[in-house]
């Protein structure tokens, strides 16, 4: 039976991933914090394919590398590297250990889980890697920097290992959503912001349905959405200090 791991699995995009792949049978290993959400994904995806549940706090090196552990003779089909934290708001008012999970969660583990499970997937030729990212990852973003410089992280690690592995039967996709209507938006505390208000927000089914896509059709980077690409493309031909003006300017404090 074909398995795939998706990590944040209990909420936004990864909720979404668990049913395309759940409602086709795959094999399931689904991977959050929140016990309850991961028992209510099993009771709902177990008369339709097997469900196995890894309760894992990412930021945590004890559990990310008991979990590494466990999961070191698994070889997945399909890899949904897509847990993902932000924090909006100053980096010098920003609280350190959010700082240090969002580096944690979104940059190491993300890393970690990777170099795991491609190894697995080397061995027997064949695999799907997706890497959640972000448009963010393309500029310098002024009140969300470290998210922005996790997200950049994700586009070049996955960029390179697309490189490294093009003569393998292997696909490494990065998914790089803007604004989606997710728990992520509170989380990150961006109703502080006006990044939603000024942005196109796709919902969650539209971007799990264009990242499986760009999986299939072995897109390197993925970026959802024509005014998302439109952005990205404009970005090239603006100076960089004008691009970090520009991305201040789009999510700057909402005013009350
Ligand atoms: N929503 C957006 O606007 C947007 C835009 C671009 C990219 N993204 C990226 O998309 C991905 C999914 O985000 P989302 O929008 O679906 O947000 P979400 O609804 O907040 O879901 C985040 C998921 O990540 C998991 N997670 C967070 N910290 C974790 C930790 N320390 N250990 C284990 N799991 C952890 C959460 O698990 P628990 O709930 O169990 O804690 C949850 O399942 C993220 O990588 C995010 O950066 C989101």
């Amino acid at each position: 039976m074909k398995k795939v791991l998706i990590t944040g699995a209990t909420s936004g995009l990864g909720l979404e991933f668990t049913r395309y792949y759940g409602e086709r049978g795959y094999c399931l290993h689904l991977l959050g914090r929140n016990n309850d959400k991961l028992l209510e994904l099993k009771e709902k995806y177990s008369p339709l394919c097997e469900v196995k549940l890894w309760k894992v706090d990412l930021s945590i090196d004890e559990q990310l590398n008991h979990f590494l552990n466990q999961i070191e003779n698994e070889t997945y089909e399909i890899v949904i590297n897509n847990a993902g934290l932000g924090d909006f708001g100053p980096f010098v008012k920003s609280e350190l250990n959010k700082v240090e999970e969002m580096v944690k969660v979104n940059v190491l583990a993300l890393t970690k889980i990777a170099h795991v499970t491609l190894q697995n997937m080397v061995k027997v030729n064949k695999g799907y890697l997706l890497n959640v990212a972000s448009m963010a990852g393309f500029m310098s973003g002024p009140n969300m920097a470290v998210y922005y410089a996790t997200k950049s992280y994700v586009i070049h690690l996955s960029e390179a290992l697309t490189a490294e592995l093009k003569n393998e039967n292997i696909v490494v996709s990065c998914l790089c959503p803007g604004p989606v209507d997710t728990q992520f938006y509170t989380r990150s505390n961006l109703d502080n912001s006006t990044l939603f208000k000024n942005l196109w927000v796709a919902d969650a089914p539209t971007v799990v349905m264009e990242g499986i896509f760009g999986l299939q059709k072995r897109k390197p980077i993925n970026i959802v959405g024509f005014q998302n690409q439109v952005i990205v493309f404009a970005s090239r031909f603006v100076s960089r200090k004008a691009l970090v003006r520009m991305t201040q300017y789009i999510q700057e404090y909402r005013k009350k």
